[in-house]
């Protein structure tokens, strides 16, 4: 298989625990090529069989950027998602730089909140991690919000105990979503108001 080539300007984002890079040639995709370390790339390969089990139980990918294989790049290993761009065309902007830089949309960033609880819970969508960092809002050509959950989906955990039952899962769902929201409200002062309805 020949290796894609990118380059540093390819940059797209930058987690704790990887790089985002634009796909050469094709901006509906992106490739995120973790950080050296074992543990990191332990992370991302539970990351890919979280993804694999939601496709193979054909949860809906509304609010999801789809994990789409692997391809080898200069840069090691890359994971192919889809890219989350506005649309304009422009990588869309995570929903914690959106409410820092744009107070005046305070409304519909807590209408993303509810829409991500919606989707979670009514799809019972085990999280670690979906805060403002991890959700990109698209801009689409009405100029609405329309947010993907881009990283912080699954277990961190190997064996996780909570995909026994559904109710097990539920639970485990709200007692996360109850502490992420805690954290939030914490963190952004235009969650202070935010109610959970699940
Ligand atoms: N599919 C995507 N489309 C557009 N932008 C993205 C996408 N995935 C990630 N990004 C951008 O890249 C940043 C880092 O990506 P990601 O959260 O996957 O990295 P990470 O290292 O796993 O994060 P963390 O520090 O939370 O562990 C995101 O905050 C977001 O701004
Ligand atoms: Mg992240």
């Amino acid at each position: 298989m020949s290796k894609i080539l990118i380059n540093d300007s390819d940059l797209i984002g930058k987690g704790s625990n990887r790089l985002v890079y634009a796909f050469p040639n094709d901006l509906s995709r992106c490739i995120k090529v973790p950080k050296p370390g074992r543990h990191r790339h332990k992370h991302q390969e539970r990351e890919v069989r979280f993804y694999e089990q939601l496709k193979k139980n054909r949860v809906p990918t509304d609010h999801i950027s789809r994990y789409l294989g692997t391809v080898e790049t200069n840069f090691g290993t890359g994971y192919i998602y889809d890219a989350i761009r506005d649309a304009n065309g422009q990588i869309s902007d995570k929903l914690k730089t959106m409410s820092l830089n744009n107070r005046e949309r305070v409304p519909e960033y807590l209408q993303v909140i509810e829409t991500i609880e919606d989707y979670l819970f009514d799809n019972l969508i085990s999280f670690y991690e979906v805060n403002p960092s991890n959700i990109v809002c698209r801009i689409n050509d009405n100029g609405a919000l329309e947010p993907f959950i881009v990283d912080g989906l699954g277990e961190k955990v190997a064996i996780p105990i909570v995909n026994y039952s559904r109710k097990l899962r539920r639970l485990t769902i709200r007692r996360r979503w109850l502490r992420q929201i805690e954290s939030m409200k914490i963190r952004f002062d235009w969650m202070k108001d935010y109610r959970v309805r699940h």
